[in-house]
């Protein structure tokens, strides 16, 4: 049987950074999420007996060798609690280029996730489902649930899962993503994440995200635009000073991220609320509610070294589709 999952990429308010346990994917902290629907990934999978060997195919770009061997491993654990004993042809394809902070990782392993069960005709409940993605990239687990999305910490693999705070429709917030460098980034989230314990500060940083994580939930809750950038720039800064004080330093900004970042504060003092936020990567993913969208555009062009602006509207989570990629 073939199944094909389109997933959604996402955007954290509150960020994963550092495991407790590597090969599980534990987090060392909570996250909060918001689903972006114009940065997907489509997967069809289809195991089958006449197959040697898996077959991996990104239509849009190539995989290196060590992404084909991150697949496979997923794969792998996925045959492994269902007794399964084929290969599978998989064909994926991203809506946006992959490695440029973007999340691929999330939308991909979200993707395979739920297509790959679909294909065996094994329903899983949601949570399950989100179990699985997390064991493949941590962030994927928050693609599944819709809209606006935690990831529990735990403290084994059936605690560490997502859920939906917030279905998609809740809040018509914009994520404009401004895309500053369209190339691969350097150092891999999962490599990255290795010297969290380097820094002197991530102690500090997992200490105060239960107290923030409240405080999210409560701006959410409350729809307090400005309450929610404030924490959102807030971790952001916070999980970037973590990784530039890890030894070796990871560093992730260019010169234009942090004329954007200026800019913001700004903006923000010329009374356009607006909240920048970072991945792993130079580009620049701006907060604002949809009646500033237009305004936030109009600023961003303005500045020099801008090659790319992609919208997002919250997302529903991942979900089947009847359109095969094979
Ligand atoms: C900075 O989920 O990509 O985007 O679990 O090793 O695959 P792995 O890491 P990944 O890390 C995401 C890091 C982040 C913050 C976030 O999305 O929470």
């Amino acid at each position: 049987m073939k199944a094909t999952a389109i997933a959604p990429s996402n955007i954290a308010f509150i960020k994963y950074w550092g495991k407790a346990d590597e090969a599980l994917r534990l987090p060392l902290n909570g996250s909060l999420s918001m689903n972006l629907d114009a940065t997907n990934t489509v997967t069809t999978v289809e195991f089958s007996p006449v197959l040697s060997r898996d077959e991996v195919t990104l239509l849009d770009g190539d995989f290196s060798d060590k992404e084909i061997e991150r697949i496979i491993k997923s794969l792998n654990l996925i045959r492994s609690k269902t007794n399964t004993y084929s290969f599978a042809r998989i064909a994926t394809k991203n809506t946006f280029p992959k490695g440029a902070g973007a999340a691929a990782s999330a939308s991909g392993f979200a993707a395979l996730t739920v297509a790959a069960f679909a294909a065996l005709g094994i329903t899983l409940s949601e949570k399950e489902l989100t179990v699985f993605a997390r064991m493949g990239s941590g962030s994927a687990c928050r693609s599944i649930p819709d809209g606006f999305v935690e990831w529990k910490k735990g403290n084994d693999s059936d605690s560490s899962y997502a859920y939906s705070l917030h279905p998609s429709t809740y809040w018509d917030l914009r994520d404009v993503l401004v895309i500053v460098d369209y190339r691969m980034k350097k150092i891999s989230t999962t490599e990255g994440q290795t010297g969290v314990k380097t820094s002197p500060f991530w102690r500090d940083r997992v200490a105060g995200i239960p107290a923030k994580m409240a405080a999210i939930k409560a701006a959410l809750k409350a729809k307090n635009f400005r309450a929610l950038g404030r924490i959102i720039e807030e971790d952001c800064l916070n999980m970037h000073h973590v990784m530039q004080t890890q030894n070796p330093p990871v560093y992730y900004w260019n010169d234009v991220t942090k004329t954007i970042m200026d800019s913001v504060v700004g903006w923000r003092k010329q009374g356009l609320p607006v909240y920048f936020t970072i991945d792993a990567g130079p580009n620049v993913h701006l907060v604002c509610e949809a009646k500033d969208e237009a305004a936030v555009i109009e600023k961003v062009q303005t500045v020099a070294g801008v090659e790319n602006i992609i919208v997002n509207r919250p997302a529903q989570g991942t979900h089947l589709i009847q359109d095969h990629l094979f």
